[in-house]
């Protein structure tokens, strides 16, 4: 195998991934490859990953339960602190039990493994994010997708199966930053046979989440959450057969106790929710600056605000102009994102200042011009 040739291909068509070093925590100012920059691209939402209340509960949470947790839950790394946790998502999302994972990833291959022998299909909508389409390829079922966001698309395609299936879709799309109409999707799945699976993980603590009956949620605790892990909430029954059948969850390291320790404190401060109204604020400023200054962004009410650019080449140079300018927006290219739709993906934080907006979309507004 000649890995070398792969690189070079990929470096040609200015698909080579690169990583920047941080030297400071995560939030909105970093030390990034030794420059200090003002940080859009985070999933760090809520501005929790460095906060210092969450930082002490994590300290309390190793002091009681030390580094690592030791072994998978179903042998002995399941701890009162899991436990907890666990009835505080159930409870925050309205739902019977929550079960954890180690990460949104393993969470959506989860899910899809325990059903492996349950369902004959499954239908996704074409934006989804690549846990679930390989979450769908682990237990080889044909990628069915539906267009983005269009109800009838999804109605006619569901009209073509039968046995029981799948309806599987994000719920804030991860590169798109819009939001899945679910409720209407609900509606028109409203049989038996067929499930619908949301997929949270940029919604999770931001949105109020609308989780119809008998339903499957799953959201991530590393983006707007600040810490790391996922979960899955539904009904009980539904949980306790995850329990059994899910191989990501059953053959795993469960996560450190202390971070479920942590969590908690990060819930307690999502429902407190002054951060969630300073990020709000900011994304409404974030909108209002970039329609003032004629800037083409997405229709997004989340924290994700894509600009597409189209070539990757000129995204990559766009993503660098803007770093050397102390600005770090990542640019995203294929095959994250369809063919010839490379952009910058600029995500809002809780912790940005209106000043910080301001001067990113005036140093936008130059490098587009
Ligand atoms: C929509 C979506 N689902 C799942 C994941 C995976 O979550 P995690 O980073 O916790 O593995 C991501 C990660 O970015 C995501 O965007």
């Amino acid at each position: 195998m000649n890995f070398s040739n792969k690189i070079s291909d990929l470096e040609k068509n200015h698909l080579l991934r690169s990583r920047r070093i941080a030297k400071s925590a995560q939030g909105t100012n970093m030390i990034i490859d030794n420059k200090d920059v003002v940080n859009f691209c985070s999933n760090d939402y809520l501005s929790l990953a460095n906060h210092p209340k969450i930082k002490e509960s994590l300290i309390e949470g190793i002091k009681k339960y030390g580094a690592g947790s030791g072994a998978s839950h179903l042998v002995s790394g399941h701890s009162e602190s899991h436990k907890l946790l666990e009835e505080s998502l159930a409870e925050f999302t309205g739902q019977e039990s929550a079960l954890l994972f180690s990460s949104g990833y393993s969470a959506n291959l989860g899910i899809f493994s325990a059903l492996r022998d349950e369902i004959q299909w499954s239908i996704q909508d074409k934006l989804n994010h690549a846990s679930l389409i390989d979450g769908s390829r682990l237990i080889g079922l044909p990628i069915q997708r539906y267009h983005h966001n269009n109800l009838e698309s999804l109605a006619n395609k569901i009209k073509k199966q039968s046995g029981p299936g799948l309806v599987v879709t994000d719920n804030v799309f991860s590169m798109d930053g819009d939001r899945a109409n679910i409720s209407g999707i609900a509606k028109i799945i409203d049989k038996k046979n067929i499930t619908l699976m949301q997929d949270d993980a940029h919604g999770f603590g931001i949105f109020t989440p609308i989780i119809p009956d008998h339903s499957i949620y799953m959201a991530t605790l590393g983006k707007a959450a600040g810490v790391m892990g996922a979960f899955v909430s539904g009904d009980k029954d539904f949980i306790e057969f995850l329990i059994q059948k899910s191989r990501p969850y059953t053959y795993t390291t469960a996560l450190p106790a202390s971070l479920c320790h942590a969590l908690q404190k990060s819930l307690e401060l999502i429902r407190q929710g002054e951060q969630r109204e300073k990020l709000i604020n900011n994304i409404k400023h974030f909108r209002f600056i970039s329609n003032q200054l004629d800037l083409s962004f997405e229709e997004s009410n989340s924290a994700i605000q894509p600009l597409i650019i189209g070539s990757s080449s000129k995204a990559l140079t766009m993503s660098s102009r803007l770093f050397e300018e102390g600005f770090f927006v990542s640019a995203i290219r294929p095959p994250t994102v369809p063919p010839k739709t490379a952009r910058l993906r600029f995500t809002v934080s809780a912790n940005h200042t209106f000043d910080q907006i301001e001067a990113l979309l005036g140093k936008v507004k130059n490098a587009m011009e």
